[in-house]
This record gives C-alpha cells, structure tokens and sequence, in this order.
C-alpha cells in the first residue's frame, strides 16, 4: 500500500533533516505525474490565476475556483499532501469568514491542508482554523496577494519582521512555512530558529524544503520568468514542435494514415 504524506510525516522530514519537495498542480494529469515522481507535496496554488488563466496576478481567483481545480487534484494523487490556496478575500475580511472558507475546501476538495499568506497579521486566523482541525501551511517574505502594497513582485529583506512573522505563523500551529523571495542567509537563519518546516522559493538552500510553479520549472509559461526558477524542462518548446508537426502532416494529407483510419 501507498504510504501517504502528511502534516505530520512533513514534521519528521525536518527533524530526521530530509528535504521536502513540494510543486504545484492545477489539475489531473499534472497531479498523477507529480504523484508518481513522488513528490512529497502538491500545492494547488492561487497561481493558477496568472499560469493557467492568464490574469496579470492571483487577485482574482475565487474559491469556487480553487476548488475545482483542488478536487481535480485530488482526484490525481494518491501519495502527496496535497494544499490547496486560499484565494485573495477569502479569509482577510474576518476570522469566521477563514472558517467558512477554508471549511469549504477541505469539504469539497478532500484537500489534506490549506495555505495563507501573512505573518504576524494571520496569528488569529492560523489559531483560529488550527483549532477547528484545518491544517494550515503559511506563507510569508513575497505575498504575491499584497503585490500592490508590495509595489511589486521584490526580494523582502526586513529581517526582523520576517523573523517575528516566521514566529508568529509557528507560535499560531500552522505545520509550515512558504518563505518565498527572501536573501538565503534570512531564510536560513528562520529555518534553524523553527521547529516546522520551512520550505522556500527564491531563498535559497537553507530552507528544509524547496516549490516551484510547475508551469515556470517545466517553460509552459513564457510572460516572464523569475531569475530563481531553473528550468527543467523545456515543454513548451516540445508542445509547440508537436503541434507545427501535426499541423504540417494535416495540411499535406500524411495524417490520419491508414494505422489511424477505421476499415
Ligand atoms: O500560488 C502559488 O503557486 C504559491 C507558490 C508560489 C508558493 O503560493
């Protein structure tokens, strides 16, 4: 039998000092490949809102939204812990709102946890749902739902906010920390003062766990691409020779040849 992972097999990896991986999905097919390269965690991330549907930021994405994507997700893994966002709105306005919300996700998705975004700002929210049972990963340094009070998606150097953040979210229960954009040595330091997991994008190796949007790590996004990603793969340089292929083979008449036709 498949052993699955959980918050709490996420917990151990920090303490026996195995990194965790962690990639995003949005829908089946990607979560079944991520599942069998055993990947330790899929994140159905607010992301979806600028890779998969093309929107300047994540602002925009709705919890129906992520639900749906989460349950296709879901449905797609049988091994990895699977965290679906919480969108933009759905849990700033208040801490009965976060319950509902979050509720709604984990009932309608089957999702294993939820994820945040905030620090110290969260503390209430984060206690809040880890009392009613909702695991609950946070994410601090970037917010990109804060892009405009940001002024833009920038490296975050405050360090003692994001080590009072780091704090807060770990004080608060959640079972990890998403430090996104932050110098590595910052990043480091946070992650040997935590007991939960930290698991980091653009900050550096120090970090007991590395994501990356699947869609950036594999090129099948091309509007721009953050200088911390590596590209694994070039997909879609791949999809677009496959489909000039097919285009080229209709066009002069060689598919479908007589192996695809019926008799
Ligand atoms: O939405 C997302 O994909 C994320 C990652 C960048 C961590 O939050």
């Amino acid at each position: 039998m498949t052993k699955t992972v959980s918050t709490t097999s996420l917990l151990e990896m920090k303490r026996k000092g195995e990194k965790i991986t962690m990639v995003t999905a949005y829908d089946y097919p990607f979560a079944r490949l991520l599942d069998q390269s055993r990947i330790d965690t899929i994140l159905v991330g607010d992301s979806v809102g600028v890779v998969v549907a093309g929107y300047k930021d994540t602002l925009p994405v709705t919890v129906d939204e992520m639900i749906y994507h989460g349950r296709a997700v879901v449905r797609g893994s049988e091994r990895a812990l699977v965290i679906v966002d919480l969108p933009f709105m759905s849990y700033q306005v208040s801490i009965a709102d976060a319950k509902f919300q979050a509720g709604r996700i984990m009932k309608e998705t089957g999702a294993g946890a939820v994820k945040l975004e905030g620090g110290i700002t969260m503390q209430e929210t984060i206690k809040a749902l880890v009392d009613i049972g909702i695991p609950v990963c946070a994410h601090i340094g970037l917010t990109p739902q804060a892009v405009n009070q940001l002024g833009g998606f920038k490296v975050q150097r405050e360090k003692e906010r994001l080590m009072q953040d780091a704090q807060a979210v770990a004080e608060a229960g959640a079972f990890a920390v998403v430090i996104e954009c932050v110098p590595a040595e910052i990043a480091t330091e946070i992650s040997q003062s935590l007991t939960i997991p930290t698991i980091g994008i653009g900050a550096g190796p120090g970090c007991d766990g590395q994501v990356l949007v699947m869609h950036d790590m594999l090129t099948l996004f091309d509007r721009f691409r953050p200088s911390f990603v590596k590209q694994y793969a070039d997909l879609g340089r791949e999809t677009r020779k496959a489909l000039e292929n097919y285009s080229r083979e209709v066009k002069d008449g060689s598919f479908p040849g007589p192996e695809h036709s019926f008799s």
